[in-house]
Formats: C-alpha cells, structure tokens, sequence
C-alpha cells in the first residue's frame, strides 16, 4: 500500500491527494523542481583523504551530495552531481572504485556513466539490482505502485536520465571498503529502501548516512517497498555509531549536537514514527530481521513507548552490553557508551599536586567513563629535530622514541584531562617538548579534533604562576581539544591543593563540566578563542597571546571589552582552519626549494669561523 506521508523536521505530514514524492508535492511541481536546477558542486574537505561534495542546487532529484576518499584507491560514494557535472567529475578525478548507496534515482542516475567513462568498478548495493537494471521493475515498484507509471516513467527517463546500469559489482551489507589506512564500513540501513545502505569511516568517526540523514525529507517515504520497522532499527543502528561528523545526502555537514539525544532526526524522527504510526502486527524485537552487527544496541526487553514500537533505548537506565568490533563488550549505561578520559600529569613527581587534581577531576564525571593516566615523565620524548618528514610520505615522525605511545593514547582517549606544575613561571618543560613535537599530529586531524578537554595549572607561590596556564590552553588549542575550561590552582606542598574545600570543589566543577557545557569564563576573554591573556600594541590595539589575533579594547563597567578579528591565517580555531594550516605547512618545502638559493648564499655567510662548545664525550 502506498503511505502519502513524509517526516518534516521529525513530524510526519500526510497528504490524500498525492503521494508525497519526497516533499516536492504534486508530480507536476515534482517535474518542475527538476527542471530547474543547474547544478555547480562544491568540494568541502571533511579530512586529509575525505571531501564531500554537495551540488549547489538540492531542488533537483538528478543529483545529491556524495563523497570523494581519497587513499591509493580513488573512491566515489554517491556522487550524483547532475549528468554534466558528474560527467567531469568522473573525467577529472578517473575514479578506480564508485559506490551507489541505494537505487532511488537522485542517487543512481550516475551508474552508466562510470563504466563508459572511467575505468572504475561500479558497487551496487545487494538486493537492488533488479531496480537498477530493469527500467520495468523499477516503475512496477514505485510509481507504478500508485497507479502513475506512465508520468513516472516519463519523468524517470526524460528528466532524470535514468538509463539501466549493464555493468557492475554488489557489495554486501557489513561489507568493508579499504584503501591505505581508511577503512569505509558499508552499514545496512534498510527501510527507506530495501538495501539502503550508510558508510562509516570507524577511524575519522564520519558517517555518510545517505537518506538516512537529517534532510527535510526525513527517511521515511512510504514508498511499497519502504519498511517502518526496518527504518527503525536501521536510525538506531546508526545511532549507536560514535560520530564526529556527519555527511548526508541533502542536508549538508552535521558536526554539532550529533551525541545529543535531543537530535531531531534520531530522536525527533523516532518519536515522531512512533506517535504518527500505530503497524497493526504486535511488537516485536526490532532486531529480530535485521543483523546484528558491531555497532547495534542489543536493545533491552522495555515497555513499548507510545505506539507499539520499541524506542526504549533512548530511555533506558539499567546498564547493557555493546558488542565492540573485536568482540569486547563495552558497558553502556543508561544511553551512554563508556567514555575512555585520559589524564596526561606532566609533573614529574609521584603522588603530587597535578596527579591528585587529575584523579580528583574523574571521580566528579557524571556519565560512565574509564579513566586512564599518564605520566608525561615516564616515556622517552626527544625533542622535534625539524626535518618535516612526519608532514610527508608516511606522515610518521623519523625519531626512535615513545611519542607515538603517548599520541596513542591520547588519539584513542574520547576525552583528556591535563595538569602541570609552574616551573619557573611556565609549565613543566614536559608539556613543551611533547607540543612541539606537534607536526607530526596534523597526520591524525580527525581523530584529534573537538575532544573534550579541561586543564590546570598549579603554582606553589600565590601569584607568581608566570605564563603557565597559556601554557596549559595553547597545549589544549593546538592539540585541537574543545576546551571546556583551564584553571589555575595554588599549592607547593603535594597535597596542599587540598586543605581547604575550593580545589575540590573546582575539581568537581571540571569533571561535570567534561562532557557538557564549558565552565564560565572567570574574566575578560578573546572572544574568537577563549584566551585571557593579551599584548598591548598600540594606544587601544591588543593581540590575543592564544589565537594571535587582533583588536581593539575598550573599557565597560564590567571591565574591559576585547573586539578581536579573525585573521587570514589561523591555526586551530575551526577544522577548516586546522586542515588549512596543515596544507600550508606542506606546502614550505615548495617554497624552500622556489627560494633555494637565496637562502643558501645568506646562510652560506654564517657557516664558517664559529667556536661550538660542544659536549665532553663527542
Ligand atoms: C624546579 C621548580 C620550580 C618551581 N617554580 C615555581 C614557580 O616559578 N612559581 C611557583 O609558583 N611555583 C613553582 N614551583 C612549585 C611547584 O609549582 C609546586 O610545588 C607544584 O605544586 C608542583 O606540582 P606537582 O606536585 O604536581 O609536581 C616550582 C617547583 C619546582 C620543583
């Protein structure tokens, strides 16, 4: 039967006229939208190797918003950009491997032109082959469905171009693309169609979820081969996955408010499923069908919510399991996977000031978590020799020591806590030499970007902390963290922090404030970045000593007021700015080599008639 409704911002809206086709209205208008549309793409890099591409105009059924990987392998997803565009998309890129989500035809009017056009191999999903290679069972089962094949077949062959697809591959669901070191995990997500298909980049935590997205037409169409059930588990199969970003096929980047259960579309868009439909069969375990893979809750037995559908994973409070990839169980409780916190202590003493900070911060996080410490002292860090190569070939660092033990752990940590000592008005001289070791982290953006993060610094003389806690924010900002707050904290003695009741009270301020919103600003601060300390460069200029940007102050009753401008070149205030800068740092060997003699006469003047004082034993 043909079900006219759509979701719209996670409320369902149905029509007895017509069926809704994906919100266009009537098939008239449908045609006409589709006529519209001249699309020119637009490439936004998500990461080193991942870009998404989104067609300018999203009123088009000819096209969507796909994603370009590339590792050794050049690989396509979806990327259906309107026949032209897509045209030289594929003469210009000449991929080796091109992936259709799902057959709806804004996702696979592109299929034929791979094959005649570039050597790639096409992926189709399994189970929708028929749909792409017969034009008779692809208008049986939609249009044709609700008695429109004859306007359905004009539109689906004069306006999208939809043309059988002769030459292909299927991939499975569970089915793993892999490329150098990016693995693209194919999650089935049926429902909206029969094999719909998401694809989860496990290590970047991106997802492209396809329709499966937060678009204004919602995943559910209706459609005679659209399933509610299987749509259902499929958004909560994809909710369990832990994502950073997320890619969709028409409602662009998502990189905010992914975690929060208030997210329109998994909770909006289950609550309102749930509430608009009542399926007549009795509740049944929405697993029951669908595989269970690496990232499906084993969802708890519950009291259906609403209409008989289980939506209770959102609601649970008891602890369950979450089968991991490598068959571990992670503990979940209530709606929350456990949450791996790293505490870097960059004292080198045992037992002291930063390591009891950091342990009292833990005990005040409210949600599961496993917390880990370690002990910047402990590892063998040699100090940056500056030769770049970690930007280049195998973007590894040439040293023999434990750096990437250290940047392991904080790459696998989803959250970090850091305390150091003033040692002489700075932080611990740990802390830096790690820092700058910091090329070599621009090869690891996606995994380092947005942690949550809170630091301290702590002095044993009231008021002679000196630069410490810029020291504790530039090391937070520059390994990419979402500052949730720095401190300062006074205290000689090890324990001393503790003799009264601020420090634990502080510590416990932090520790909730992790994984939720920041800590208040305790003054004046950059209103870019976060940063409290500035230079004075003119009558009324001032730089902000964290972002480098600046501006003007001015004075309120409050105290003072920074304006500061973002400037052209910026180091860690957004992803973009991030991946930018690490394009830059690339591109100096360019610009060495284009100045390369210059620069060899001027240092050619300073190489000879020195003394070095060199050590005893070389
Ligand atoms: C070599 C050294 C230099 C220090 N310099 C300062 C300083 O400049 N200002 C200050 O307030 N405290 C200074 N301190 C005190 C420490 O910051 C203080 O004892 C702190 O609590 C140590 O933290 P920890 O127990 O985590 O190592 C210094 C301590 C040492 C050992």
């Amino acid at each position: 039967m043909w079900m006219p409704c759509t979701i719209w911002d996670g409320r369902i809206r149905t029509s007895s006229k017509h069926p809704s086709w994906c919100g266009y209205g009537s098939p008239r208008h449908f045609v006409q939208s589709l006529q519209n549309g001249f699309l020119t793409m637009k490439r936004i890099p998500i990461s080193n190797r991942i870009k998404y591409l989104e067609p300018s105009s999203m009123s088009s059924f000819k096209s969507c918003s796909g994603v370009i990987v590339s590792a050794s392998e050049k690989i396509l997803i979806d990327t259906n950009m309107g026949p032209d565009e897509t045209l030289a998309l594929l003469r210009a890129e000449q991929p080796d491997i091109a992936i259709i989500s799902h057959y709806h035809l804004d996702h696979c009017t592109w299929g034929p032109l791979v094959s005649e056009h570039t050597d790639a191999e096409l992926f189709i999903p399994e189970g929708e082959e028929r749909y792409l290679t017969s034009l008779d069972f692809f208008i049986e089962k939609t249009g044709g469905a609700a008695g429109l094949a004859r306007e359905w077949t004009e539109l689906t062959l004069d306006v999208t171009g939809y043309r059988e697809i002769r030459d292909f591959s299927t991939y499975p669901h569970g089915h793993q693309f892999l490329s150098d070191d990016v693995t693209i995990e194919c999650v089935g997500t049926p429902g909206h169609s029969p094999s719909h298909t998401a694809f989860y980049f496990p290590k970047e935590k991106i997802l492209f979820t396809g329709d499966m997205g937060v678009d204004r037409f919602g995943p559910w169409y209706g459609w005679t081969d659209c399933d509610l059930r299987e749509l259902i588990a499929s958004i909560l199969k994809l909710r369990s996955l832990d994502v950073r970003v997320l890619l969709t096929s028409h409602g662009g980047v998502v990189t905010s408010g992914i975690e929060k259960e208030a997210s329109p579309f998994f909770k909006g868009g289950l609550r309102g499923i749930s509430q608009a439909v009542s399926p007549k069969s009795p509740p049944a375990p929405l697993y029951e069908r669908g595989e269970i893979t690496d990232h499906t809750f084993q969802p708890p037995p519950c009291q259906p919510v609403g209409a008989d559908l289980c939506v209770c994973p959102f609601e649970m409070d008891r602890e369950t399991a979450h089968k991991t990839r490598d068959d571990k169980v992670a503990l979940i409780k209530g709606n929350h996977i456990m949450k791996k916190v790293l505490g870097i202590v960059a004292s080198p003493r045992k037992l002291g000031n930063s390591e009891m900070m950091i342990k009292e911060i833990g005990k005040s996080i409210p949600i599961p978590h496993e917390l880990k410490l370690l002990r910047l002292a402990d590892f063998d860090i040699r100090h940056c020799r500056a030769c770049y190569q970690c930007l280049f070939k195998e973007e590894k660092c040439v040293l023999k020591d434990d750096l990437y033990q250290v940047l392991d752990a904080i790459l696998d940590a989803d959250a970090l806590i850091l305390a150091a000592p003033t040692y002489f008005l700075g932080a611990n001289a740990l802390l830096k030499l790690f820092l700058d070791r910091g090329l070599a982290f621009y090869a690891h953006i996606d995994r380092l970007w947005d942690k949550p993060a809170v630091g301290v610094g702590i002095a044993g003389i009231p008021g002679k902390e000196g630069y410490t806690l810029l020291n504790i924010q530039s090391f937070l900002k520059l390994m990419m963290t979402d500052l949730k707050a720095t401190r300062l904290i006074y205290g000689a003695l090890p324990g001393e922090i503790f003799m009264g009741d601020t420090n634990q009270q502080l510590a416990a301020d932090m520790g909730n404030a992790l994984f939720s919103e920041p800590l208040k600003q305790e003054g004046p601060s950059c209103p870019l970045c976060g940063g409290d300390t500035f230079r004075f460069i003119g009558s009324n200029q001032v730089q902000c000593v964290l972002c480098s940007n600046t501006g003007r102050f001015e004075t309120s009753t409050d105290g003072p007021v920074f304006h500061i401008e973002k400037g052209e070149h910026e180091m860690f205030l957004m992803r973009e700015d991030a991946l930018q800068h690490r394009e830059w740092l690339c591109q100096m060997k360019g610009r060495f080599l284009e100045q390369k003699k210059q620069l060899k006469e001027i240092s050619r003047s300073y190489l000879k008639g020195w003394e070095w004082v060199k050590p005893e034993d070389k």
